[in-house]
């Protein structure tokens, strides 16, 4: 058992201060220090410098490891010239980003106080490291491919990795699965994984709507995407459209990554099925794909969380940072409301989505915590610096382990 006593504690939804907290790989308690004392007397007490702030570590839900090795190989502005840069430079950059391109990536997000991530892995190249890293880890074994005649094969594929992944098994790491997006995925095969998700009762994530290309090639067959499905894939008209795509999760509340041009009829039907979107700033912006209408997903009641995707789209894999974007992207929302909702998104709200026991300072969670050195006292604005302000992540607990810092 172990006793943290910093100056203040954000659970996230509440400021408390004078509290202590004793935790084991749990949190058992939340009371002043004599309390604590008397209840836990042989507990190791560790007392923080003033100005300290205990939070939840925070959870990364999208994140694309094998391609961590891209700086300035990728092409950014427009989803499609990205797409054809992602295959020409594929193997460069899956050859060039080993082990230890992939846990520099890992370490990375630690240092920025990230004790949980999902990982959608395209190949299975990245499991040693994410079953090697210190945070909790969501891998999600993705499911890709679009030609009926290469259904059989692409399904064995995934079907073995998903199986060596769950014969990873160790405490934190959770083997899940992923449907690329409803344009790659043929219904074959969308149906197979899903039969799989709910016989084992996985995790469950896909790219939806994340470009004009994709609405347009799913509604009308036209747009960006004609071309490449024609000289590269031989199809002249999608799969699938978009509703029949939702159908297939009506029962099954999953995680929809981007939903940047999803229409009404698509947030009624994400709304009543209870799918959660993953809200990705940066990389929207650098993809040439406009900003997601957060307060249309506000009126609706669904639940979003913001995340970083990988380092194919972004710069850094560091969710106060993307939070700022995510601030500054979305001007037209009230600053304050919006920032408690950006924190919460990266803590409680992204725990709750992903069916985790972590995300807030509360008794019988997880102990994944963070401490920050506030350098002044907190402000009535606390969320607002939290993201402004760049603070140091001293230390990081996950599961009540020292991850950083001493
Ligand atoms: C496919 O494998 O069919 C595919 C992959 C990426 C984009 C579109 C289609
Ligand atoms: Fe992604």
């Amino acid at each position: 058992m172990q006793i943290i006593t910093p100056n203040y504690i954000l659970t996230p939804d509440e400021l408390l201060s004078n509290v202590s907290v004793a935790f084991g790989t749990t949190i058992q308690k939340i009371a002043p220090l004599d309390e604590l004392i008397k209840e836990f007397p042989d507990a190791k007490i560790t007392t923080l410098e003033k100005n300290s702030l205990l939070m939840p570590g925070l959870i990364n839900a999208h994140v694309h490891l094998e391609f961590s090795a891209n700086r300035t190989e990728l092409s950014y502005g427009n989803f499609i010239k990205w797409l054809h840069s992602v295959i020409e430079h594929r193997d460069e950059l899956i050859s060039g980003c080993a082990n230890e391109c992939m846990t520099a990536a890992i370490n990375s997000m630690l240092e920025s106080g990230i004790t949980t991530f999902g990982a959608v892995s395209s190949y299975g190249m990245d499991l040693d490291a994410c079953f090697n890293a210190p945070q909790n880890v969501i891998y999600f074994n993705e499911v890709i491919g679009s030609q009926a005649t290469m259904a059989d094969i692409l399904f064995n594929n995934f079907l073995a990795r998903l199986d060596t992944s769950k014969a990873s098994a160790r405490e934190g790491f959770y083997p899940a699965v992923a449907i690329h997006s409803p344009y790659s995925v043929h219904p074959i095969l969308i149906k197979k994984a899903l039969q799989i998700v709910k016989d084992e009762k996985l995790k469950l994530s896909a790219h939806f709507m994340e470009s004009e290309a994709e609405r347009n090639w799913l509604d009308k067959n036209e747009g960006e995407f004609k071309e490449f499905f024609e000289t590269l894939l031989k199809q002249n008209s999608s799969i699938s459209d978009s509703q029949e795509f939702l159908k297939n999760f009506k029962d099954e509340p999953m995680l929809l990554t981007h939903a940047v041009k999803a229409n009404y009829q698509e947030l009624d039907e994400i709304s009543k099925s209870k799918h959660t979107i993953i809200h990705c700033p940066i990389s929207n912006r650098l993809l040439g794909n406009g900003a997601l209408d957060l307060s249309k997903l506000d009126e609706k009641n669904i639940r979003w969380i913001c995340a970083t995707d990988g380092l194919s789209s972004n710069y850094r894999l560091n969710l106060f940072e993307e939070m700022k974007c995510a601030l500054f992207m979305h001007s037209n929302m009230p600053l304050k409301e919006l920032t408690k909702k950006l924190i919460l998104s990266v803590t409680k709200d992204a725990s709750d989505a992903l069916g985790l026991n972590c995300g807030e300072i509360k008794e019988g969670k997880n102990a994944d915590m963070i401490v920050i050195n506030l350098e002044s006292e907190p402000s009535n604005e606390l969320e607002l610096h939290l993201i402004l302000q760049g603070y140091n992540v001293e230390k990081v607990y996950i599961n009540g382990k020292l991850k950083k810092g001493q």
